[in-house]
């Protein structure tokens, strides 16, 4: 993806890196915990979100149809069968019959012959398959309308994919000449093995035509909401603790034309005004999860929302670009709405649409974010763009922040000079060993008057870069050799704080079957049926798990953060509780002793603890089978003094929890 070529990469080898001094004497680490040099930012950390990786279709969103309102394809009602047994029945897509304007194209079954007790009907494979567990209520619906002749009810089944096996299913309408909504629910058995070896099935038991559109299949929900999410990557997502959620993307925002960007308006309301959009990674988007899906999202994993609003450029494959001045402003006014969407008051035309769509109550919101990495911009409009969106988002809301997408990563030239920003958005996809080298000096030497920082994008990879067609060949999540990288960063961006305000990992999510993704790596990993944490989510987690407020004060003896450290650290304090947050990583294959002497407290207590992750080889990595071979243990530590030494083990990542007096 030449695309991509702009980005900043390192990408050295551990060995190139790892000339790691073996110090004579056990190194020291020094903390003067009545020292703050900074404050933990409140917003550390938080989650980046987009359409990849089927992260929302076939993903995050609960919807278990693919293909739901038949325009994934325009030629072929792809995801659809035909289920037909003893019958003589076809299928195709009917572009002169659609529900409604938005939802132009219909599926046409038509049943000639049927012998008796016969059935024919419309079958979906899912997303890799329908996802079956026990005694779990599913609700189904659709839209449907019959030509004269048939009147019949429509039996809705989820079954094996053979047909062999029913495992719920129930009778609906008396279908007639109009189009209306059929919904019921299915509830599967006790005593069934989970399978995603499963079909949603329509069928009908005599002869006639039938037009399905927006046909829709939930499992239970997270909050049971409608429409909703999944439950088990909702609770894999809150067990990271984030602090905010950013959204629509990434590329997914700037879409591939300007005609595909980003649609917030046409996402909002009853499903069947929306029509989807092509999405920017290969498959269409079906807007199911739109705004104020976003915002509840959010909301239901007590996260900010960090909003990126579409700033006139488009990525590929050919840019596409709104000149700054005139005819961009519809734009500024569009992401104007959009914001009033987010935070406007009731009596707003666009707060009281929110309440409309169910949520009277204004989203918090701090940050807007003015596009997406426009330093791909070759003719250097961004600043002129981005003044424009400023200039108008200051001016009706003064209170929030502007975040430009060209931080110091790039070259001067690319970056925004005609205002201020506050807050620039730098992404780093780097190897690890980049980070390993990198990270401990690179956000010191930044100007502190500057902008502050937003880590938007960041994740380390092994080996190839994530867009190489190499990547394709490699696991979908990182191994723990990556989490290390990740976890250096993450202490060198923890230790920055008074800069950095805001970071987030990216990809978020990413379904592992084959097809399904479109980059590597990624934190969370999924089929229909299960999911799991790569080292990098447990990395993540162990972060935010423990945070504290303050940064404390430290300095190394024979421990020199850099090119040469084997062990990198930061070190965090709950002020009101006196814990110390004591993080290191230790990159090599060798344990790491260090003594660590904690002043400026009264007393150490001698017990805490310590959570570990770590692994015998550091090529180790959590998968569908395997879902926590690399994941952290908590031990109670004894022993605990103003001084003591401990020995942090090859290949880990280690959070020391002290409290002191
Ligand atoms: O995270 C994947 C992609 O990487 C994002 O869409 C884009 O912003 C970045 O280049």
């Amino acid at each position: 993806m030449g695309r991509y070529s702009f980005i900043l990469c390192v990408s050295l080898s551990l060995t190139q890196v790892a000339a790691y001094s073996q110090p004579a004497q056990t190194p020291v680490l020094h903390i003067q915990a009545d020292e703050a040099t900074a404050a933990v930012s409140p917003l550390f950390s938080g989650m980046m979100t987009e359409e990849i990786n089927h992260a929302y279709d076939g993903g995050l969103y609960g919807e278990l149809i693919q293909n739901r309102v038949f325009k994934d394809d325009a030629a072929r009602p792809v995801h659809w069968s035909l289920a037909q047994e003893g019958a003589t029945a076809s299928m195709a897509l009917d572009d002169t019959n659609g529900l409604n304007e938005n939802l132009g194209t219909s599926l046409r079954l038509e049943v000639g012959s049927l012998a008796p007790g016969a059935r024919a009907g419309i079958a979906n494979e899912g997303y890799w398959g329908i996802p079956v567990k026990p005694r779990t209520v599913y609700h189904a619906s659709f839209y449907a309308k019959a030509a004269a002749g048939f009147d019949g009810p429509v039996t809705v089944s989820i079954e094996t994919t053979n047909g062999a096996t029913v495992f719920a299913s129930a009778e609906v309408g008396r279908l007639s000449g109009d189009w209306r909504k059929y919904s019921v629910t299915l509830k599967t058995p006790r005593k069934i093995a989970p399978t995603a070896d499963a079909r949603f099935v329509l069928t009908i038991g005599s002869a006639g035509t039938v037009w399905f559109d927006l046909v829709s299949l939930f499992p239970p929900t997270w909050h049971d909401r409608p429409n909703g999410n999944r439950v088990d990557l909702m609770r894999e997502l809150a067990e990271m603790r984030p602090r905010f959620l950013r959204f629509p993307g990434g590329n997914f925002l700037e879409g591939d034309s300007i005609t595909n960007r980003f649609p917030w308006k046409q996402t909002l309301g009853d499903l069947a005004e929306r029509p989807g959009h092509p999405g920017c990674w290969g498959y269409r988007a079906s807007d199911g999860l739109g705004l104020l899906e976003f915002l509840e999202w959010a909301e239901d994993l007590k996260a900010e929302p960090v909003l990126a609003v579409y700033a006139g450029y488009s990525l590929a494959p050919k840019s596409e670009l709104i000149q700054p001045g005139a005819d961009l402003a519809p734009y500024v006014a569009d992401a104007l709405d959009e914001i009033e969407y987010v935070m406007g008051d009731t009596n707003t035309k666009w707060g009281a649409r929110r309440a409309a769509d169910g949520h009277p109550a204004p989203f918090k919101l701090t940050y807007v974010e003015i596009g997406n990495e426009d330093w791909f911009d070759g003719t250097r409009s961004y600043d002129g763009r981005f003044a424009q969106f400023f200039d108008a988002i200051k001016a009706k809301y003064p209170q929030l922040q502007c975040i430009s997408t060209v931080g110091n990563e790039q070259p001067a030239e690319k970056r925004v000079h005609s205002r201020k920003p506050d807050v620039v958005d730098e992404h780093y996809y780097w190897s690890e060993a980049g980070f390993a080298q990198e990270a401990p000096s690179r956000f010191e030497k930044y100007d502190r008057n500057g902008p502050k920082i937003f880590v938007g994008e960041w994740a380390a990879y092994e080996d190839v870069v994530p867009w190489d067609e190499k990547s394709q060949h490699l696991p979908p999540t990182p191994s723990l050799k990556a989490a290390l990288g990740d976890a250096v960063w993450m202490a060198a961006m923890e230790r920055n704080s008074d800069l950095i305000v805001m970071q987030c990992y990216a990809p978020m999510l990413v379904n592992v079957n084959p097809g399904g993704r479109q980059w590597r790596p990624n934190l969370i990993g999924y089929d229909a049926l299960r999911c799991f944490g790569s080292p990098s989510y447990y990395a993540n987690a162990m972060f935010n798990a423990n945070r504290g407020d303050v940064v404390v004060r430290t300095s190394g003896e024979g421990l020199n953060q850099g090119k040469t450290a084997a062990l990198d650290y930061s070190v965090t304090k709950d002020s009101a509780h006196g814990i110390l947050y004591i993080k290191v990583v230790n990159v090599t294959g060798e344990p790491q002793p260090l003594r660590l002497e904690v002043a400026g407290v009264k007393r150490v207590i001698s017990h805490g603890t310590a959570v570990v992750l770590t692994s015998a080889e550091e090529t180790d990595t959590n998968s569908l089978s395997d879902p926590v071979k690399v994941a952290p243990v908590t031990e109670k530590i004894e022993g605990l003094a103003p001084s003591f030494t401990r020995t942090f083990p090859p290949y880990s990542i280690t959070v020391l929890k002290i409290q002191t007096k």
